[in-house]
């Protein structure tokens, strides 16, 4: 897994609305679960949508994947992320999502507790860009916005007024252009590509 070298910070317990809700890095025994809540929290068909194509055959960022329990061990949330290229030139940078908080859950800050810790930790990782499909009126708060996306191009079918993006570090995005793949290695050296 990309970044699985990585020590996880350790989990620190969080308060949202008055609930104790706490963060840690997912594992491989929570994946049945997070996968229960996606199926849950989306729409039927959800693997159909061409985001999971540009997950096809390329392994999460471990680090960056999150799970919500709270003080029972429930999982109340979970959050994921993929290496993603841009343009001809394979701009790296990460795709946000599947993000999902169980239906009981949901409004009490859970989604913006896995949304703001994984950014930060993206961000302390060296990735620079981030992209995801979703509701600008949601994600705004966190810094994605349509127009840093503008130059952008996400696999059809996707509604293109969906497709937001955040830059990490200053003009992280200036001139990054063109279709959204699947990540890739440099057949030249067989490295992964670096992340800015
Ligand atoms: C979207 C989701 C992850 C948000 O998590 P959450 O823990 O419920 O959200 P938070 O508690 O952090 O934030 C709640 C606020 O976001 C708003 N919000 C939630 N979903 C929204 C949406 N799609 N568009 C606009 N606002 C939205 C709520 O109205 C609420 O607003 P308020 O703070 O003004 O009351 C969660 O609702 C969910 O799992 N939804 C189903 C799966 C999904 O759609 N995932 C995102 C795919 S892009």
């Amino acid at each position: 897994m990309l970044g699985a070298s990585r020590p996880p910070p350790p989990a620190a317990p969080h308060a949202t609305r008055g609930f104790v809700i706490r963060l840690l890095t997912e594992t491989p025994q929570d994946g049945p679960e997070v996968e229960y809540l996606y199926d849950l929290a989306f729409a039927p068909g959800r693997t159909a949508l061409s985001s999971y194509r540009l997950r096809e055959g390329v392994e999460p960022v471990a680090s960056l994947c999150l799970v919500a329990r709270d003080r029972y061990g429930t999982l109340a949330g979970a959050i994921r992320y993929w290496p993603i290229v841009i343009g001809a030139e394979a701009h790296p940078a990460l795709l946000l999502g599947p993000v999902a908080v169980h239906p009981t859950r949901q409004g009490e800050g859970i989604g913006a507790l896995l949304i703001a810790e994984s950014l930060d930790r993206a961000s302390l990782a060296g990735w620079t860009r981030v992209v995801l499909v979703g509701d600008e009126p949601y994600y705004r708060r966190f810094g994605f916005t349509r127009e840093t996306a503008r130059a952008l191009e996400f696999p059809p079918p996707t509604n293109p007024d969906r497709l937001l993006a955040r830059a990490l570090a200053e003009g992280a995005f200036d001139g990054v252009a063109g279709m959204i793949a699947p990540w890739r290695e440099l057949p030249q050296t067989g490295e992964a590509v670096s992340r800015t």
